[in-house]
């Protein structure tokens, strides 16, 4: 394989216990239930995606897409409130050491995230010049599990996508690499994940795929 693209949240960091914690706040003040099992259905999913399925428990009268912009704007305020408190320590040595080595090895890597914050967040914690292309939220119209995301970072490495293979931990993410043509590994929450080509339970393991 040419090329490593990696999916961020889940894979690299861990960043869902602040997506839950910001929009529990948001959900809390407007009084829709929101728990840890309506969180991991956001994985994976758009902004605007996530706050549709957070909706399904919201009785109130119809919203205007003006008000759903705010309530997406608050959310994300106070997520990157959490996000700024990451630091390189937020990443594994065992993450960090995989990377260094995969690209040793002569791998292009590239980060596929639906996420708008994926340059901030590689930035917290000390790994902008370990990628080298990120495609993530800014840069596509569809999410997960279409593969724009996918096909994105192939053509910013200039990689054909038979020769890219995908780290996810979400189960749309691995349909998203299927359907871009890409091999797949599955790890975390998609580590039992059957379509995925590759199962691993520990990062390390990619050095035994490349
Ligand atoms: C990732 C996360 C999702 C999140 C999405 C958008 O895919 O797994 O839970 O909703 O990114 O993140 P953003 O930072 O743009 O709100
Ligand atoms: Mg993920």
């Amino acid at each position: 394989m040419k090329a490593f693209i990696f999916d961020l949240d889940g894979v690299i960091v861990f960043t869902d216990k602040f997506h839950y914690q910001a929009w529990k706040k948001m959900a809390d003040e407007l009084g829709i239930y929101f728990d840890e099992t309506i969180n991991n259905r956001l994985r994976g999913v758009s902004r605007a995606e996530s706050l549709e399925i957070i909706l399904e428990k919201y009785e109130g009268e119809p919203l205007s897409g003006e008000i759903k912009a705010q309530m997406m704007e608050q959310k994300n305020r106070t997520y990157r409130e959490l996000l700024a408190t990451m630091t390189p320590d937020d990443v594994t040595e065992e993450v960090r050491e995989t990377l260094k080595r995969l690209r040793e090895r002569g791998h292009k890597l590239a980060i596929g995230s639906s996420s708008k914050n994926a340059g901030f967040i590689l930035d917290k914690v000390g790994l902008t010049d370990a990628f080298d292309a990120v495609s993530d939220g800014n840069n596509i119209t569809r999410s997960k599990p279409d593969p724009e995301v996918f096909v994105k970072a192939g053509e910013f490495l200039g990689v054909n996508p038979k020769e890219c293979i995908v780290v996810e931990d979400a189960y749309a993410g691995i349909d998203a690499a299927k359907a871009a043509g890409m091999a797949s590994v599955g790890i975390g929450d998609a580590s039992g994940y059957e379509k995925a080509d590759y199962r691993i339970e520990t990062f390390g393991e990619l050095l035994d795929i490349g």
